[in-house]
């Protein structure tokens, strides 16, 4: 595995994010607390517990060039950088808080969900995780970013055509594949058109295994153009962090999946196995 620094770089630079967490471990992190942060990167979270006065600090990466870059970069510290799977390795003394930002593209994908089960399991004297709720819920929304980036997509496969190449011979099996995609971007210009329809409820610690199967019902109406689909992680009494497009902006953007013709029910399933998702637009004859 390579060091992806330009992604840590956005991670780094995203404030949102950081302030979020920071208040979030000032808040769950007592004097003396033993802590651990898993998935370190070049381990912001471990300076933070380290600031919000913890004893004990052990920094988890298992990418052994992240895991020395943190070891440079905190080597005036009293955090300890380990590196390795946090499944395999043993923390001396039990960790009293756990801090982890493993929060997927969409949500679950880094495995939060199995990661903080494991410690949980291994130290039930755990007082603290951060976060300790993850939250996923699909929204109908109306936006006109959505209909400007699949014209982008379609007029450079439209484009393309060439003697007997032609994408144009398939416009409803290409719209289709379209729209059962997980897209990322600034949706900030949508409106919400329906309620927050819930996909998981996750309790960190507690809850097993990520994976859901869903159908969201939506409504026959035609005026939305996109699902999207929000985590919202409860860091601590007070922190929230979300990606909701209503929400400032975020390193994660938003997540959406377009709208299929005037299809209303939509199938959204994850598989932690293959750690995908999978999404199918359901319909009478289609
Ligand atoms: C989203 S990054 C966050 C990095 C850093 N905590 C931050 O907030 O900037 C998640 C990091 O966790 C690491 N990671 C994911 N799962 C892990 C595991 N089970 N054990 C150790 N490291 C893990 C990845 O390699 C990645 O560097």
């Amino acid at each position: 595995m390579t060091v992806q620094l330009d992604h840590h770089a956005d991670m780094l630079g995203d404030a949102k994010r950081l302030a979020a967490f920071r208040k979030a471990i000032g808040e769950v992190v007592r004097p003396g607390d033993a802590v651990v942060d898993v998935g370190t990167g070049l381990g912001p979270l471990a300076a933070s517990a380290l600031d919000a006065g913890a004893g004990h600090v052990t920094a988890i990466e298992y990418i052994p060039q992240l895991a020395a870059l943190a070891t440079e970069i905190l080597a005036d510290t009293a955090v300890r950088v380990v590196v390795g799977r946090s499944y395999d390795i043993d923390l001396t003394p039990s960790p009293d808080v756990a801090v982890t930002e493993t929060i997927g593209p969409v949500g679950p994908e880094e495995n939060i969900v199995e990661i903080t089960y494991d410690l949980k399991r291994r130290y039930p004297t755990l007082r603290g995780i951060v976060p300790r709720r993850m939250r996923l819920y699909a929204q109908a929304v109306l936006s006109e970013r959505v209909e400007a980036a699949r014209d982008a997509v379609f007029t450079k496969l439209i484009a393309s055509a060439s003697g007997h190449f032609d994408p144009g011979n398939a416009p409803h099996a290409l719209a289709r594949s379209y729209c059962e995609q997980i897209y990322q971007d600034d949706l900030s210009d949508a409106q919400a058109q329906t309620e927050r329809l819930d996909l998981a409820d996750y309790t960190l610690g507690i809850s097993e295994a990520p994976d859901f199967d869903t159908v969201v019902e939506l409504p026959a109406t035609a005026d939305w153009n996109a699902v999207t689909i929000v985590f919202e992680a409860q860091l601590s009494d007070s922190v929230t962090l979300t990606n909701h497009f209503s929400a400032p902006q975020t390193h994660w953007l938003n997540s959406y999946v377009a709208r299929f013709a005037d299809t209303h029910r939509l199938r959204i399933a994850y598989d932690a196995a293959g750690t995908s998702f999978e999404i199918r637009w359901l319909e009478e004859g289609l």
